[in-house]
């Protein structure tokens, strides 16, 4: 029974693992390798925690509680000693986290398993670094992870079911939806929105409609509750440039990027962070 969860990397899904993990009742470490990234991350979720307050969500008493069951270390073999279950939450570059889960095999304990919360990478190879791979698989959370419903759990090749079977009731006990995937290129979530998005941007390029119409026509005809070149504009088109260049790598021909696509990111429209994408901010 999972009782401690560290998780590791304290960036924008860290923070949010790491509250979904304390506000549903488990004891949180929370590790990252820079100390003001742990600072901003308790002040984050600090926030999340008294705007539920004020709303009313949660009770002073809980939030207190929930506050005392949260640590953060900026020392892995301290964050991760007595954890049940460790989050993997690092940036998406897998040397890193070939190395990060070789240091697991020495520092947590035999029985934690671990996830995980690659957007992409091959969980099948980070399970591999360790002599027990049963005990690896993936938790895919959504960002921002205190309002998004849903994680998709990952089966690699050797994930065992009781591993799985963590997963799950720890989903369900922070109030998430999950649904249950093999390991494959981008999921479910990522490999739909991609081709989506992808094709928006052919349609744009051969002037089928304007972008403004074909997100209007997603919102009200589809009822998406956003349009593809507003997603695109908050995802980053360089993020989904690389995530299709992947897939298209992985998967064939059918994810090959859109010209348009290439060429706004080559142009610097970036999207909402830089202040231009489909759409100017
Ligand atoms: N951003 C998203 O919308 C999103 C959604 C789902 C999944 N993901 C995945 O989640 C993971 C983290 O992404 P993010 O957006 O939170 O990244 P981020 O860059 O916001 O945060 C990564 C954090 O990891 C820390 N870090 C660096 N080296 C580390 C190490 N060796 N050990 C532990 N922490 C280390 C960094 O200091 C940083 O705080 C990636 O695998 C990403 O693909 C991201």
């Amino acid at each position: 029974m999972v009782k401690t969860i560290a998780v590791l990397g304290a960036g924008t899904m860290g923070h949010g693992i790491a509250h979904a993990a304390m506000a549903a009742g488990y004891t949180t470490v929370l590790f990252d390798v820079s100390e003001g990234q742990l600072s901003t991350a308790r002040g984050v979720v600090d926030g999340i925690v008294k705007k539920g307050v004020e709303l009313g969500k949660v009770s002073a008493a809980n939030a207190h509680a929930m506050f005392e069951r949260l640590t953060t270390t900026a020392d892995l073999a301290t964050a991760v000693a007595h954890a049940d279950l460790v989050i993997e939450a690092a940036p998406e570059k897998i040397d890193l986290k070939l190395q990060l889960l070789g240091d697991l095999e020495q520092l947590a304990p035999a029985a934690a398993v671990i996830a995980s919360n690659t957007s992409a990478l091959s969980i099948t190879e980070m399970a591999a670094v360790l002599q027990n791979p049963g005990r690896v698989g993936g938790m895919h959370f959504f960002n921002p992870v205190h309002k998004m419903k849903l994680i998709e759990i990952v089966r690699a090749l050797e994930t065992t079911p009781e591993t799985i079977e963590t997963f799950e009731s720890v989903a369900r006990q922070m109030g998430k939806e999950t649904v249950l995937i093999r390991e494959s290129p981008g999921f479910i979530t990522s490999r739909i929105n991609a081709m989506i998005g992808n094709e928006a941007f052919y349609m744009l390029q051969e002037s089928v409609a304007s972008a403004h119409d074909i997100d209007k026509a997603l919102k009200l005809g589809l009822n998406h509750p956003m349009g593809p070149f507003e997603l695109v504009d908050l995802v980053g088109l360089d993020t989904r440039l690389s995530i299709l260049q992947y897939l298209h790598r992985t998967l064939g021909e059918k994810f090959r990027p859109c010209p348009l696509l290439e060429q706004y990111v080559k142009a610097g429209r970036l999207g909402r962070k830089v202040g231009k994408g489909v759409y100017e901010y």
